[in-house]
């Protein structure tokens, strides 16, 4: 269904019955940006986190039984913490691994990570800002959001400006993503991140919400003002198309 939101965005609104059911709409966003004669070889930042898990099992899925192929795929993710040791099961490049890239035949090089020792964070955001705007900029990019309104990990007070960049975590970002750690202390207190700018550009965005811990959030980034408070409002002047799917719980503040 359309809906508009508080800038007059005019949206397309995908709702489902619970977070497992958006699989289909997540997965038929993808498969039809991977099969466009148009795009050809399509560029896609993909999202962590828990809520797009179904998604990328759907994804698998259609690798597996339907042909789908994700070999001419540049493949780039939001986001990365800083400060874990590589294959850290926490760690973002971790979870691509062994949720999408390793079970589908993506070609190495063309799955892009922050990659250089991190560190070297000037120079892994320039990298990656080059990859990100070569062959014609991301045709795709899948969000889930924050509670506090984060998208990919540009949190409360970030412009739309913004670009790749070393991010310090808020504590609630650290205290929401805790449950991935042994322990609180150990999630760590930086991470690298593309921008609001860089989302911005992308030629179509599909956000994602499930359950009702994110209700509030997603009635605050699409039915209220558009501030730097809530990074993802930002989304109501974005300028392609944008896709937003929710299960009943998290479209509950929503008035439609
Ligand atoms: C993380 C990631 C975001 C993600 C968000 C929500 O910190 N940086 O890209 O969208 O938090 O995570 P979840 O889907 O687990 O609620």
């Amino acid at each position: 269904m359309e809906y508009q939101t508080a800038s007059g965005k005019t949206i397309e609104l995908i709702m489902v019955a619970d977070h497992e059911s958006t699989d289909l709409p997540g997965a038929e966003i993808v498969e039809s940006v991977i099969t466009s004669q148009e795009i050809g070889a399509p560029s896609i930042m993909f999202c962590t986190g828990s809520t797009p898990v179904p998604i990328y099992r759907e994804m698998v899925n259609r690798y597996k039984n339907k042909g789908l192929s994700f070999k001419n795929v540049r493949a780039f993710m939001l986001d990365e913490y800083v400060g874990l040791p590589s294959g850290h099961p926490a760690c973002f490049r971790t979870f691509m691994i062994d949720h999408l890239y390793g079970k589908v035949d993506f070609k190495r090089e063309n799955i892009h990570y922050f990659d250089g020792p991190l560190e070297d964070h000037m120079g892994n955001c320039f990298r990656y800002e080059q990859a990100l705007s070569a062959k014609g900029g991301i045709d795709l990019t899948l969000l889930g959001i924050g509670s506090n309104g984060h998208i990919a990990f540009n949190e409360p007070g970030t412009s739309p400006e913004s670009r790749t960049r070393l991010i310090k975590l808020t504590d609630e970002t650290r205290k929401a993503n805790a449950r991935f750690f042994l322990t609180p202390e150990e999630v760590p207190t930086h991470a690298l991140s593309v921008g609001l700018a860089n989302i911005l550009e992308s030629k179509a965005v599909a956000l994602f919400a499930a359950g009702s811990k994110k209700s509030e959030i997603i009635a605050r980034a699409l039915a209220g003002p558009v501030t730097n408070d809530i990074p993802a409002s930002h989304l109501q002047n974005f300028q392609g198309k944008l896709t937003v799917i929710l299960d009943e719980a998290a479209a509950a503040g929503l008035n439609r």
